[in-house]
């Protein structure tokens, strides 16, 4: 059962394109992934300017990586390609986006941690809140395992991302 819907999504106010930034812990797997994801569904319908798709991390261990190989191996497989760099998700992040959608608990508890006055609450989401199929509400961090972590990541993602759009799309400044 998706548990958001478009009417939860009440920090959509702007007249500027929807801006999303994924976040995980190192930005180097999960929210990549997420990001070529989305961007790639995006495009697929036509709604390139109207949405702005991001990620970071909530650690900067990596920064200024490219995406994990193995990452980026499964995306090109599936003809996304995964452009990012690693950056560590900052406060600004937290004022500029529309919506910040993490993908494990941990990451969701940093990102609530760090909007300290609780003014972008309404803003935080975990992806699979978006997920048809939530499980335990988590994108399991496939860094220290093998490939098969990688492709549960991808299928995880690319159903959590279509739902995703489907919940935007009534946002979307036009949307016809
Ligand atoms: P990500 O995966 O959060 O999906 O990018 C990880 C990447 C690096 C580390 C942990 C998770 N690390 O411990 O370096």
């Amino acid at each position: 059962m998706q548990t958001v819907t478009s009417l939860d999504l009440k920090t959509i106010t702007s007249e500027e394109p929807l801006s999303v930034c994924f976040v995980c812990l190192g930005n180097i797997c999960r929210s990549p992934t997420a990001e070529g994801v989305f961007q790639h569904i995006v495009n697929k319908n036509g709604f390139s300017s109207l949405v702005e798709v991001d990620s970071a991390g909530t650690a900067a261990y990596h920064a200024g990586e490219p995406a994990n190989s193995k990452s980026r191996m499964i995306a090109d497989q599936n003809g996304v390609t995964l452009n990012s760099k690693a950056r560590k998700f900052e406060y600004s992040d937290l004022e500029y986006f529309d919506l910040v959608i993490a993908m494990d608990k941990e990451n969701h508890r940093d990102l609530l941690r760090l909007d300290r006055k609780g003014l972008f609450r309404d803003k935080i989401f975990l992806l699979r809140d978006f997920d048809p199929m939530p499980g335990d509400g988590e994108v399991p961090d496939p860094y220290y395992g093998g490939i098969n972590g990688f492709e549960l990541v991808y299928e995880i993602v690319l159903r959590s991302c279509e739902s995703l759009l489907d919940t935007v799309r009534p946002h979307l400044k036009n949307n016809s």
